[in-house]
């Protein structure tokens, strides 16, 4: 569970204070699908940064799964974001010239996992979005919603309690977006996963069961969606 009280965030970039967060209050109970909106520089980015464990607050209390996080070091940050965050980005963030499988196989933790092990479980990853039969091929052989589906398989394979997606549709046309949705919303009522993403697209954010809405660093409105969009079911492997 995220609990986050007061948070606040502030740059200071020379004698320029940058108020990125100002007081934001919310809780997110596990296996919540949420979608975060908003303006450009309203703060999202930075919002889902420290839901990541990526960055701290300035101000304010985070606490996920029960652990005050503000009281962590680096490396305890590191080893939490490990564990329990799944990142989805964007512009997918993929190795060029690295094969769907090494790129899910990289941010593998378990230290102690033979490769074997470690290839199976990026394996199944990448079966799980529907990839089984693009394994080998790289980033740059690869349409843009499968290689938004590879990340999301990188981003589930150490199995995270939680998937932060910064604009995962936004790079994507609008009917590869709802598929992107698809998945999201089949791996949070399959696995129970906590889905938190980021969207400028009003119709991407009905595919969630509740809108955050932030405005200049604060939350302006926090609403359930009782009959959020179903995008159907995952579409299966290609063969
Ligand atoms: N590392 C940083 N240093 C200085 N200022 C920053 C930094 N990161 C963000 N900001 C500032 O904080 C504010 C919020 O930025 P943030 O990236 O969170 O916005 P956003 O809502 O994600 O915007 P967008 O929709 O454009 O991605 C902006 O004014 C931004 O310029
Ligand atoms: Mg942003």
């Amino acid at each position: 569970m995220i609990v986050a009280e007061n948070l606040s965030k502030v740059f200071t970039m020379g004698e320029n204070e940058v108020r990125a967060l100002d007081g934001a209050s919310f809780t997110i109970n596990e296996g919540e699908m949420v979608a975060i909106m908003g303006p450009s520089g309203s703060g999202k980015t930075t919002l889902m940064s420290i839901i990541g464990c990526l960055d701290v607050p300035t101000d304010g209390r985070y606490v996920l799964d029960g652990e005050p996080v503000e009281s962590l070091n680096e490396s305890e940050l590191a080893q939490v974001r490990g564990r329990k965050i799944g990142f989805v980005f964007q512009q997918f963030n993929l190795l060029a010239r690295t094969s769907a499988l090494e790129n899910v196989m990289l941010p593998q933790l378990y230290a102690g996992a033979t490769m074997k092990e470690r290839t199976e479980r990026a394996k199944k990853a990448l079966e799980r979005v529907g990839l089984g039969a693009r394994m080998d091929h790289n980033p740059n052989e690869l349409s843009g919603g499968q290689q938004q589906r590879v990340a999301i398989a990188r981003a589930l394979v150490n199995e995270p309690s939680i998937i932060l997606a910064d604009e995962p549709t936004g790079a994507l046309d609008s009917k590869t977006g709802v598929e992107i949705m698809s998945l999201f919303q089949s791996l949070h009522r399959d696995n129970g996963q906590t889905v938190i993403l980021v969207t400028h697209d009003s119709y991407v954010a009905r595919h969630t069961d509740r809108i955050i809405r932030l405005s200049d660093g604060h939350i302006v409105s926090d609403e359930k969606n009782p009959s959020p969009i179903k995008a159907g079911a995952a579409r299966d492997e290609e063969h």
